[in-house]
């Protein structure tokens, strides 16, 4: 990819599309609201309060990410959304029992406004959900250019300049690449076929492509992750990426194993269980939609650790992810941890980590940076898979001849140098060298 010669600059509004107006979308505008009216701060939004260290330590210059490059403004965003149920977002709030009435009533006008749009659904790819919102057509392909209408009718009514989605609907079950994937002409005739391969999350981010709109996929469905769309996204010059919002477990994960293998502390097993009671705990009671989001979750530690390179200490790691559908809890998700690691001459050792996460307000923040980010990479001619943008993802999309980059600390300075390099800074190596001459 060459360095963007400029970047269009973000006039007008920008139209965030949202497949799914469950518990993280509807917490996300609420939230983006409240900003906006000055109710409340954006914690956990890198590009509304991170900063990005420029030239030397010495040089003091640290702006804001949204002063370093040229991202859309809150105000700036408007909300549209699908889903399989009714509900506009003020009810599917108030269902999803996340933010507090007190939060909830500030922005009800608001919420109320934003109703969804109907969904292209197909309970064979999420088996716990049942909705009447749904789209009717003979094939999946009449499906995909009914989401290409919406996205163009939306786009009119609410005078948008530009458009980006992110998925926010439930887990599909476990798909794997294949034949139909491998080519557009081939996924297209596919569409039209009603192959079985073919998931309601593939019909939007087609659409999103064909309509030039950049997508971003927070659940771990395949959906955009297959040669047929990297190669349509990369004709049409569209930013795509994903996979599954890296919010709660994963996100301590990806910070913990990276300090044992950087202190070459060995590990054998690494148990993990949740208990949520949220929609999407009851969506991943589902052994299909729970393998997709398990095969997510197992991915990190392989990659991080690499133990094809360091037999002696992960060699024989027991890894286990269990997600429990528990309703008390809602979407106060409760993770443990157990990990058993060794340190010299193999003296073994325990660690217990019990997070007692919010699941949508880990997520919400993380909708917001990506809707921004995927729209600037957009204005700055980057197509196809955003690799920089993988801190966000528990199982990041790259480039077919490469391994994923999971630890937590080399994707923020990839994501850094990535924004330094977008406007001609120099990269940081953190070498140093020059203040000891
Ligand atoms: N921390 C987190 O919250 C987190 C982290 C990583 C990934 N995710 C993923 O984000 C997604 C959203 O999570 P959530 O807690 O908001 O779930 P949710 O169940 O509250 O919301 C998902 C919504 O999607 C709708 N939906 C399902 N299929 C659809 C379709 N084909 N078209 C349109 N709408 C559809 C459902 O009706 C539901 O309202 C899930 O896939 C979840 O696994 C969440």
């Amino acid at each position: 990819m060459r360095r963007p010669a400029s970047i269009a600059p973000p006039k007008g509004k920008l139209g965030v599309l949202l497949p799914g107006m469950g518990a993280v979308s509807t917490t996300f505008m609420a939230g983006v609201e409240l900003v906006r009216r000055g109710e409340s701060v954006p914690v956990g939004s890198l590009t509304q309060l991170g900063t990005v260290r420029l030239g030397k330590r010495t040089e003091g210059r640290t702006p804001k990410i949204k002063d370093l490059v040229p991202l859309a403004k809150l105000d700036d965003l408007v909300f549209g959304g699908w889903d399989v149920f009714p509900d506009d977002a003020y009810q599917a709030a108030v269902k999803a029992g996340v933010l507090d009435a007190k939060d909830l009533t500030k922005v009800q006008k608001f919420l109320k406004t934003i109703k969804p749009m109907k969904a292209a659904f197909d309970q064979n790819f999420v088996k716990n959900l049942q909705g009447t919102n749904v789209k009717k057509g003979k094939t999946k392909f009449d499906l995909a250019e009914q989401i290409r209408e919406d996205i163009r009718d939306f786009k009119k009514k609410n005078k948008c300049d530009r458009l980006v989605m992110v998925w926010c609907a439930s887990t599909e079950v476990f798909l794997k690449a294949e034949d139909v994937h491998k080519d557009l002409p081939s996924f297209e005739k596919a569409m039209k076929a009603n192959h079985p391969a073919i998931a309601p999350s593939m019909l939007y981010a087609w659409a999103a492509i064909s309509e030039g709109v950049p997508f971003a996929n927070g659940a771990p469905n395949l959906t955009v992750d297959i040669p047929a769309l990297e190669e349509y996204a990369k004709a049409k010059n569209v930013p795509i990426g994903g996979k599954d919002f890296k919010t709660g477990q994963t996100l301590l994960k990806t910070v913990l194993a990276p300090a044992f293998k950087a202190r070459m502390l060995g590990l054998n097993g690494w148990f993990s269980t949740n208990i949520l009671g949220n929609r999407d705990g009851e969506v991943l009671e589902d052994p299909g939609s729970f393998k997709t989001k398990e095969e997510s979750k197992l991915g990190a530690l392989e990659y991080i650790l690499q133990p094809s390179i360091y037999p002696e200490l992960y060699g024989k790691i027991h890894h286990k992810v269990r997600i429990n559908y528990y309703p008390p809890r809602g979407d106060n998700k409760e993770g443990w941890d157990n990990i058993d690691i060794f340190g010299w001459l193999g003296y073994p050792m325990q660690i217990k980590v019990d997070f007692l996460c919010r699941d949508s307000i880990l997520a919400a923040p993380i909708v917001l940076d990506l809707a921004l980010f995927f729209d600037l990479a957009q204005r700055a001619g980057m197509r196809g898979i955003q690799e920089w943008l993988s801190f966000y993802f528990k199982s990041p999309m790259c480039a077919r001849e490469l391994y994923p980059e999971h630890d937590l600390f080399i994707q923020s300075m990839k994501l850094k140098n990535t924004l330094r390099w977008m406007v001609g800074e120099e990269l940081i190596t953190h070498l140093g060298a020059e203040y000891y001459d």
